[in-house]
């Protein structure tokens, strides 16, 4: 019988961690938690209530007003705030502009984490998101930074939202991606960091087929290591 593992898979936005994560769970039988989208739920919230981002305090106060849930269908991830269907509103521009300033916000953070943690607790799971190696999970079994250049990120979400959004250019794109990036590595609670314990996987150079046979290999490679 198979060991099944705990992954946690790290890295910027639009470095495919989400699709490329998906999946491999898929493939593998894993299940796949997306903590993006946790983010971006909570952030969804936020705006619904007209909170200023920037009254930590207030956003802070909503959090036990918000049952988040969360469920693996044949149609992808599917994504609740107290029974509201939020799968599509939390992929929206005004959530990606806002999730960064949100996700600082420290009890934000608690409270996701804690979820995240009970999600993990029963193993052959995949995460994803930018602390799960550093802060949710820093006993995974193995841990992934997956990244890629500013400008194949860019290209990548620009390619995948043009025919919705067709008033964004590439080059706001880039600006965007690198915004994130920017908050993402310099705030003060749990910022993006590469830990020395992840194995690296550029995709910059690889089609999706082939970071996803990358991570595969590197899951399978472990589970063999720990039976
Ligand atoms: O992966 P994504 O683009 O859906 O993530 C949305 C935002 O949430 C991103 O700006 C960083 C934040 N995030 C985080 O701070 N911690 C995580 N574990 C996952 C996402």
């Amino acid at each position: 019988m198979v060991h099944k593992i705990t992954v946690a898979i790290d890295g910027p936005a639009g470095a495919g961690k989400s699709t490329v994560s998906k999946q491999v769970a898929n493939e593998l039988g894993y299940l796949y938690i997306d903590t993006g989208a946790m983010y971006r739920a909570v952030t969804w919230y936020v705006l619904q209530q007209n909170i200023a981002l920037t009254n930590k305090k207030a956003i802070a106060a909503l959090l036990p007003q918000i049952d988040l849930h969360m469920e693996a269908s044949k149609m992808g991830l599917c994504v609740a705030v107290n029974g509201i269907d939020v799968t599509q509103a939390i992929r929206k521009a005004d959530v990606t502009a806002a999730v960064s300033e949100v996700a600082a916000v420290k009890a934000v953070r608690i409270f996701l984490v804690e979820q995240q943690r009970q999600m993990a607790k029963a193993g052959g799971v995949i995460l994803d998101g930018r602390d799960i190696g550093s802060v949710v999970l820093p006993k995974a079994d193995l841990k992934i930074y997956l990244t890629a250049s500013v400008e194949t990120r860019a290209k990548r979400r620009w390619l995948e939202i043009k025919d919705k959004e067709k008033s964004l250019s590439l080059d706001a794109i880039k600006k965007s991606v690198e915004e994130r990036d920017y908050k993402d590595m310099h705030r003060d609670e749990s910022p993006l960091v590469c830990v020395p314990d992840a194995v690296v996987v550029d995709s910059s150079t690889y089609s999706f087929e082939e970071t996803v046979q990358k991570i595969k290999q590197l899951i399978i490679d472990k589970e063999g290591k720990n039976a």
